[in-house]
């Protein structure tokens, strides 16, 4: 099957990046050269989506969709159009999913949490892609330890791991560390399909009071209609500054080799 649309939620307020984010939008946080967004939209569009919805927030959100203005002759961005949809208000991950669906209509969508910055090479999207074929949605996974999955989400499984995929039965948002229903975390790479919509419509207000997009997903789960792939991969969170800072050293590394040398003659590194 191939997906041909991704959603990128980018409206959240960005807390843990204070004071970066008092004017500039999160997404557009530079990490080397390039947004943090942008990672996003290229892994979109290397796994075949050729187009990418923004959610983006009403205060600055125009600046993020400046960014992408004649961006198709960037190298990575030539076969994908981008475009920005705002959430007016910022009330969860669910709700900015929502406010893609006059665009993704009734089709199955990649989603992407741009916080995640995947490795060079270590592309997931395509797994989650073939093990949605049979009409599920697809959440990534990883075994986490519990100190990590207490701050992440772990899912609930309810079949065995096969080839790397198990079917679930939802998810738990920052579970207690007493309630822990696995050590499978969840990862911020999903495929949808477009029943995803009719479940967020539907949902209150969950944690935080805010529109959970775990919520929609659990009734996904109820139905037997959502599963995990698993990735051993670690992704590189610039959500954080410390998390930002080791993406940049990673992903600086990789895209300069030289920097290797000044992170052992400057750093003491390596
Ligand atoms: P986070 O939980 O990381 O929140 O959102 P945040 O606001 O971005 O960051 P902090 O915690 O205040 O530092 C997870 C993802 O959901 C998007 C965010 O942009 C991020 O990609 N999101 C969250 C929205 O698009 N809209 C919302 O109302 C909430």
């Amino acid at each position: 099957m191939t997906v041909d649309i991704a959603v990128i939620p980018a409206a959240g307020r960005g807390t843990r990046m204070r004071p970066a984010t008092r004017v500039v939008p999160k997404a557009l946080l530079t990490v080397v050269d390039r947004p943090a967004i942008q990672y996003a939209v290229e892994e979109a569009a290397r796994a075949g989506a050729k187009e990418a919805i923004l959610i983006v927030d009403l205060e600055v959100g125009h600046l993020v969709h400046q960014h992408f203005v004649n961006t198709d002759r960037l190298p990575g961005l030539e076969h994908i159009k981008i475009r920005t949809v705002v959430q007016e208000e910022p009330l969860g991950l669910g709700h900015a999913v929502l406010e893609a669906e006059r665009v993704v209509a009734h089709r199955p969508f990649m989603c992407i949490l741009a916080d995640d910055i995947v490795r060079p090479g270590q592309d997931v999207l395509t797994k989650l892609i073939d093990a949605s074929d049979d009409g599920s949605s697809v959440v990534c996974i990883q075994e986490m330890t519990p100190e990590v999955i207490v701050t992440k989400g772990a899912v609930i499984p309810t079949s065995d791991l096969v080839d790397g995929v198990m079917s679930i039965g939802g998810a738990v948002e920052k579970p207690d560390a007493s309630a822990i229903p696995s050590l499978y975390g969840v990862l911020g790479r999903y495929v949808f399909q477009p029943e995803i919509f009719e479940h967020l419509a539907d949902l209150e207000p969950g944690r935080g009071g805010e529109i959970q997009l775990t919520d929609a997903m659990n009734q996904l789960g109820l139905v037997g209609r959502l599963k995990g792939a698993i990735t051993d991969q670690e992704f590189l969170d610039v959500g954080n500054p410390l998390g930002l800072l080791r993406a940049s050293m990673v992903l600086g590394s990789h895209q300069f080799p030289e920097f290797a040398d000044i992170a052992r003659s400057e750093l003491g590194l390596g």
